[in-house]
This record gives structure tokens, sequence and C-alpha cells, in this order.
């Protein structure tokens, strides 16, 4: 395993410490919560008593393999949930790598703490990331063409081992939108999802509760707006 794949692998198994007996969890989408459902799967096998609540197909795709029993947002809300970032300022998140960001939005918001697992790599002072937005497929002109007027830069996801976009799993199209640095991530998120055919937007503002960073060392944790 390289440098980075351990920093990820450590993060994720220290936000899977955080899981006690009889909670209800949100398992985050990408490579770093992978390891965290994998670590919990441990966990579960020794005789942990939890819940997931997948934010993907990919996350109950994992949540299965490591024999962790699941339940919907439609029954309980996690205690807790602990999910990847594409990018990490202070509590606020760029998060959609993998176009799951609007069940991840959904699911990590419903938590009573949200636990972020990154390696070094993701952090940053001030948020500049392409912000993913998933976008109805009729509205991907109209919408881009918003973003273009607030002086953004929409790019459609395209697929790899598939012409054409990505679809995610709830059928929508993902516009990446260069919008520079995000100074004001509370207006951007006001902007951004007024925009009529926008159904999410990969800005998380304020959201995070603890930044699990895993790096050639050991773990750091960050607790926004503490520290
Ligand atoms: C998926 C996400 C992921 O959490 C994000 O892309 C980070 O993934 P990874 O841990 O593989 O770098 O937001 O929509």
């Amino acid at each position: 395993m390289d440098e980075r794949e351990t920093a990820k692998r450590r993060a994720g198994e220290s936000a899977a410490e955080a899981v006690e007996d009889g909670m209800v969890v949100g398992l985050g989408t990408g490579s770093t919560a992978a390891h965290a459902i994998r670590a919990l799967g441990r966990r579960v096998d020794a005789g942990l008593d939890i819940e997931g609540v997948p934010t993907s197909f990919q996350a109950r795709e994992r949540a299965h393999e490591a024999g962790i029993p699941l339940t919907s947002l439609a029954e309980e809300s996690p205690a807790l949930a602990i999910d990847g970032a594409d990018q990490v300022a202070g509590g606020d998140l760029v998060k959609g790598g993998g176009a799951a960001h609007t069940r991840e939005k959904l699911v990590d918001a419903a938590a009573d703490r949200l636990l972020v697992v990154v390696d070094p790599s993701k952090l940053a002072d001030a948020l500049d990331h392409p912000v993913p937005l998933a976008v109805l497929p009729d509205a991907r002109r109209t919408v881009a063409e918003a973003v273009r007027e607030q002086g953004g830069e929409p790019q459609l996801r395209r697929a790899e081992r598939k012409d054409g976009p990505v679809v995610t799993d709830e059928g929508h199209l993902v516009l990446d939108c260069d919008v520079g640095t995000v100074t004001d991530p509370a207006t951007c998120t006001r902007a951004l999802s007024t925009v009529p055919g926008v159904v999410e937007h990969g800005l998380f503002v304020g959201m995070a509760d603890e930044i699990h960073v895993g790096d050639e060392e050991g773990v750091t944790v960050h607790t926004p707006g503490t520290e």
C-alpha cells in the first residue's frame, strides 16, 4: 500500500473507532470512506451492533461486502456519518468527486455528527476545487449558462469506459464548475442552489464536526470552529 493509501486507511480507521454500539451510521462514498466501512465491518464481525445508511450504490456494495446491516434514511437518521471529501477548508468541504454528493449531503446533514476522513492532499486554506453540480439532464445547458453568468466555468463530467456523460445514481448529470476561490461559501451556496435545474451542489458549508487527517505518522483530528 502506498503512502497516500496508508494515510487514507488511517483516517478511515480513526473515524470508525468513534462508532458506538447501537448507532445508526451514515456510510460515505469514495476510497477513504471505504476504509472506514471495512474497519466497521471488522468491528461488526467482532460483535458491534450497528446499522448503516449508505450514501451511494458504491457505499451499499462496500457495506454488503463488509457485512454491515443496512437501514435507510426513510426509517432512521444516523447518530454519526463518516464521509470523504475532495477538499477541506476549516469545516467547509467540496464533495462530489464520485458524483454522489446529492445523497451524501442528505445523509451527512441528517446525522448528528459528521466525521470527514481525508489524506493531507485534501487540506486547503480556502476552497478552490471545482464544485460539482448534479443537474436534471434537460437543464444542463441552461444551468451551464447561469453558472457562466455567475463567473464560473462549467464542464460536463464525461464518463470513463462509457461513451457520453457520467450519470449519477439518481439519474442526474454532473457539471464540474470552476468558480475560482470560494471566499464566501454561504453566498456561493445560495447562488448555485437557486439555479433552476440544479438538484444539489457539492459545497458542504459548516457541516463537518471533525476532520480526521491520516498521514505517514498517524492521524490528526481537527475540530472546526474550536481551533
Ligand atoms: C464522492 C465524494 C468522495 O467522498 C470524495 O470524492 C473523496 O473521495 P476519495 O476518498 O476517494 O478521495 O465526495 O462523491
